[in-house]
């Protein structure tokens, strides 16, 4: 509709393009003001004319349009009302006619990779990897539906120092027995008595460097041990990944590049951009501001950056990614930015196809998550807590549906990772649990609910007709209503420009609160076929669409809550 407005005023308007037009039209602030508005200051100076008289003098020529019921001057704004009719249709039919609304017809041949979750082995899966997990998931979504062909890459942390010292502290204070039954807990309780006794006794520390130096050179002893600790833990990483439904195309963690970096640090050499620094190897980025990049310690040993170089160059030799996203918490901010320029001074033009998505904190109503202080919140832990609580909910509003337990399941995730999508990444995320569960709030549940409920209405009228009378749509609730399935399309491709996958929760729950206006105001299941039937069949279209874009998020949608 915007476009024939724009189409309309470029017919009668040289000096501007259409494009230029497009980009001044403005949707007014009231709806009483029209549904476009063209603001003529700009051509003030071409017509030698003040912008009301433009204004005026344009109305005259473009009121027979179909398309538009009126056209207005306001001032220096030229008004357009349309058609509401007209508008419906054009809007219905616009979905209808879409195989993938929202998203690409036809795959673009393009390929993303989005490096996410990727926890650390031997460490607790906390909220912060959650983040990462349900953004990175969310990410993939949205650029599938867009036609982009997407690898997902957990890239584990499971390689450097720290199994060292795992190792050491496994032969001293450990065992077989404890680590099979306690898992990751267990490993952390070691490694956290690692550092306290290596505190005392440094000597420790040259132990564990031992050991990982070992492990780097093919040991089998070495290998075994940290094998174990790997698939333990990857087994717990497992089922937080089965909880939320979520899989990865590779698990090739930080130990696949082991034995390829090697000819990329030959190759950083052979470039020039190596300096030896107290035995290190460090590449110099004091010209771009930042502190020096670390490839290997003086014993020898690699770094994170170091197999984040050597898993960047496999990515592009193997995937030929147009875009790699890597979705961490903003204090790796530095981090990426150092090797990214390590990337470009390599002469690797690609650098800048390689994007840092951060991400803020996350903290419980009343303090910081603290990995350090022993408070550590296992995302596990939080997941289980939100789908019993959601339990207890569903026993006390709606005790009589069936698979109670599997509604309980879907909202009480949804709800956690609505929580987290429902700001820009870069906010902090607060876990406060009686607004991540208020069935009222802009929340997942009230999405699900809006979802069930529309469910629920389809359920009741039975069978209906393909019928739209578009007669029937123009009161300013279901206006209201279809304007917002208009902008789907639009959410959906802002989300994806941006990495942003709020903007499709906020689109959400401005859909179900639209959609909850109309329930409200305009009764459904009346006894004339026409208004019964294009009502059922706008329910049917916006109940799709909430679920579209709540799996787009990562969200499933009961039919009953
Ligand atoms: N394992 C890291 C962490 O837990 C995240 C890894 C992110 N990906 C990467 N390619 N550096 O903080």
């Amino acid at each position: 509709m915007k476009n024939k407005v724009a189409e309309l005023i470029s017919a009668q308007v040289e000096s501007l393009s259409k494009e230029e037009i497009l980009s001044l039209i403005e949707i007014p602030p009231k709806t009483e003001m029209g549904d476009f508005a063209f603001p003529c200051f700009k051509l003030a100076k071409t017509y030698r004319k003040a912008p009301q008289a433009i204004a005026a003098e344009l109305k005259e020529k473009m009121e027979n349009a179909s398309f538009l019921s009126k056209v207005e001057c306001l001032g220096p704004y030229l008004n357009f009302y349309v058609n509401k009719q007209e508008m419906a249709r054009q809007i219905v039919e616009n979905y209808k006619n879409c195989k993938n609304y929202g998203g690409a017809e036809e795959k673009n041949s393009k390929t993303i990779c989005i490096d996410y979750s990727s926890p650390n082995v031997a460490k607790n899966f906390h909220v912060g990897h959650l983040r990462t997990t349900i953004i990175g998931n969310s990410l993939n979504n949205i650029y599938r539906k867009s036609g982009y062909d997407v690898v997902r890459i957990n890239h584990l942390g499971d390689w450097g120092t720290q199994f060292g010292k795992l190792i050491v502290a496994y032969k001293r204070w450990g065992s077989q027995q404890a680590v099979e039954n306690e898992g990751i807990s267990e490993l952390m309780r070691i490694y956290v008595k690692f550092h306290e006794e290596a505190e005392k006794d440094d000597s420790l520390n040259d132990e564990a460097r031992s050991w990982f130096t070992k492990m780097e050179h093919g040991d089998e002893e070495a290998l075994s041990i940290w094998r174990w600790f790997r698939e333990i833990s990857l087994k717990e990483f497992m089922s937080v990944y089965k909880m939320l439904d979520i899989d990865f195309d590779s698990y090739d963690g930080e130990s696949f590049y082991n034995d390829k970096m090697a000819a990329v640090i030959e190759e950083l050499k052979e470039k020039g951009l190596i300096k030896v620094s107290e035995g290190a190897q460090i590449i110099d980025l004091e010209e771009y501001g930042m502190p020096p990049c670390l490839i290997t310690k003086k014993d020898g040993s690699s770094l994170y950056a170091t197999r984040d170089i050597t898993a960047a160059l496999y990515r592009k030799n193997t995937y030929h990614f147009d875009k790699c996203l890597y979705v961490t918490g903003l204090e790796q901010k530095l981090h990426f930015a150092q090797w990214f320029k390590v990337i470009e001074l390599m002469g690797y033009d690609w650098a800048k196809d390689l994007y840092h998505v951060p991400y803020g904190l996350v903290s419980l109503k009343g303090g910081k998550l603290s990995t350090r202080k022993g408070n550590i919140i296992y995302a596990e832990d939080i997941l289980n807590e939100s789908i019993q609580k959601t339990r207890s909910i569903i026993e006390e509003k709606n005790p009589d549906i069936s698979d109670k337990e599997e509604v309980s399941r879907e909202v009480g995730i949804g709800a956690i990772i609505f929580n987290d999508l429902y700001n820009q990444r870069i906010k902090d995320v607060v876990f406060d649990w009686d607004k991540i569960l208020n069935f009222d709030g802009e929340t997942g549940p009230y999405v699900q609910y809006t979802y069930a409920r529309a469910a629920s209405v389809l359920r009741k009228i039975g069978d209906k007709t393909d019928e739209i009378d578009y007669n029937v749509l123009t009161d300013d609730t279901s206006m209201a209503l279809i304007k917002e399935i208009e902008r789907y399309p639009q959410a959906v491709k802002d989300a994806a420009d941006r990495m942003e996958p709020y903007i499709i929760s906020r689109y959400a729950v401005a859909l179900a609160q639209a959609f909850n206006k109309f329930y409200h105001d305009c009764q459904i299941n009346v006894l004339e076929d026409n208004i019964r039937n294009t009502r059922a069949n706008i329910v049917e279209i916006v109940k799709n669409i909430i679920k579209d874009a709540l799996s787009l998020l990562g969200i499933k949608c009961p039919e009953q809550m």
